[in-house]
């Protein structure tokens, strides 16, 4: 069964009417962005044989089967320059998912990069901005226990000018101060004050900046 977080990046598809899911899995993104959202044309890409299988048998039951290309390869080494216009790489971790940007990236710069890192969001959006891709929205999810990030990133238009805070929080994240962002930073403020350490001081004071200060500069 489809996870509400995979609904939810499905939802932030359109309006593309072509996408590629890099590291498919199952494929039930795909799925889900044919039945909910109108896609026209995917392309499964996983460099592993046995999750482009399965994605292969659970799509091939259902009438779009013939508009989604398969591919077993590397990242976006296999995808045509223009041949999706939503990119949505998801369920992995921040430096693989820069790896796979950093080979990548030149050739799709017209494409909507969708990205939900599991872990390793600073080094993803620090990436993302020395490559002059901007971040145009960010979401939060909450589910099963686990918050997920979401970002939507696409190449800049005018210069960037993100702080190291906007890196570690998010942009948008932080100037949105959406209610399940807030509970995700006092959770963590609530772990690191537990820990005490001399070394979590520094991320105890930036995460109090976030929560209680600079709230007037808004
Ligand atoms: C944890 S699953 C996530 C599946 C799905 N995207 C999701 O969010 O639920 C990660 C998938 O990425 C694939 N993968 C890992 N590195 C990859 C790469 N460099 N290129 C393509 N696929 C990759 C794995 O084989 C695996 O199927």
């Amino acid at each position: 069964m489809i996870s509400e977080r995979l609904k939810f990046i499905a939802s932030l598809i359109p309006p593309a009417k072509t996408l590629a899911d890099v590291g498919c899995d199952h494929g039930l993104l795909i799925i889900e962005a044919f039945e909910k959202y109108g896609l026209e044309y995917a392309v499964a890409i996983d460099n592993k044989e046995q999750p482009l299988k399965s994605a292969h048998e659970n799509i091939k039951k259902h009438p779009f089967f013939p508009k989604v290309r398969f591919s077993l390869s590397d990242g976006l080494a296999d995808l045509k320059e223009g041949e999706a216009e939503a990119i949505v790489i998801a369920g992995i971790g921040g430096i693989l998912m820069t790896e796979i940007l950093k080979k990548g990236l030149e050739r799709h710069r017209k494409a909507k990069f969708i990205l939900q890192a599991n872990r390793n969001l600073f080094e993803l959006r620090k990436f993302l901005y020395d490559a002059r891709m901007e971040i145009a929205s960010e979401k939060i999810i909450f589910e099963d226990g686990q918050y997920y990030e979401i970002i939507v990133s696409r190449a800049a238009r005018k210069p960037l000018n993100y702080t190291e805070e906007d890196l570690i929080f998010g942009p948008v994240l932080r100037r949105e101060r959406h209610p399940l962002f807030i509970r995700k930073l006092e959770e963590e403020l609530k772990r690191y004050q537990e820990i005490g350490y001399e070394n979590v001081r520094e991320k105890i004071e930036r995460i109090k900046e976030q929560l209680y200060e600079n709230q007037n500069d808004r």
